[in-house]
């Protein structure tokens, strides 16, 4: 384990290890879906599948009132959990060691809003690793995206890679796609599926 020192991509020292430090939402980004989707409905309970150590959960908990994470690695199950006291959010945010794919866990839990956040690169910025189909993300977007819908609800919020088309994702529904911009480069893709949408449309989000 490691303590990242405050940079830009977390304005507290969080607990993390190497791949995460890469593979996390930077706390400026998750900030952003949090607000942007707390503003699109009445969301009170919140899940994120594939929550790592926590970056967006904690940014989610300060929006909704009851926010679990579910990650495989129980190392980042511990880190997650010593973040959301870091950022004070402990009392809302709570982690479950599991696997997403796991229709027994699902099953159990109940959520207004999901959000799935599923691996595709461990090299950040090099485009020409990250996956380009909604079933080749760690696990399947299309699986989590399907099992969402059957036990959990369809207003559902996706971070993917840059390389999937809207295309391919509108084989999943119709979503708000944002461009999300870091520096002039576009660095990764957030869309959010809800229930009211009659088309898909894209808008750009910049950051510096
Ligand atoms: C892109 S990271 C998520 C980043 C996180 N949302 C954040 O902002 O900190 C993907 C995570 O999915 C986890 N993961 C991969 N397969 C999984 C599975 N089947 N069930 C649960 N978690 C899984 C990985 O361990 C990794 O931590």
């Amino acid at each position: 384990m490691i303590t990242l020192k405050k940079t830009q991509r977390f304005t507290k020292e969080v607990r993390s290890d190497k791949e995460s430090a890469l593979i996390s939402c930077p706390e400026y980004v998750a900030q952003h879906i949090a607000k942007q989707a707390s503003s699109m409905g009445k969301f009170t309970r919140a899940i994120e599948l594939c929550s790592c150590i926590g970056a967006l959960c904690i940014q989610l908990g300060k929006y909704m009132d009851n926010v679990i994470g579910i990650e495989l690695d129980e190392k980042r199950i511990k880190m997650a959990t010593s973040n959301s006291k870091i950022y004070g959010v402990s009392d809302k945010v709570n982690f479950i060691q599991g696997d997403v794919l796991d229709h027994s866990l699902l099953k159990k839990l109940q959520a207004d809003i999901v959000f799935l956040d599923p691996g595709w690169s461990t090299r950040k910025m090099d485009r020409s690793s990250h996956v380009n189909s909604v079933d080749d993300t760690k696990p399947s977007l299309r699986k989590m995206f399907n099992l969402t819908r059957k036990y959990l609800t369809t207003n559902i919020v996706a971070r993917i890679p840059a390389t999937i088309t809207s295309l391919e994702l509108e084989n999943l529904g119709y979503s708000r796609i944002e461009n999300i911009h870091i520096d002039g480069i576009l660095v990764f893709k957030v869309a959010y599926f809800l229930e009211d949408l009659s088309k898909s449309y894209c808008v750009v989000i910049k950051f510096k």
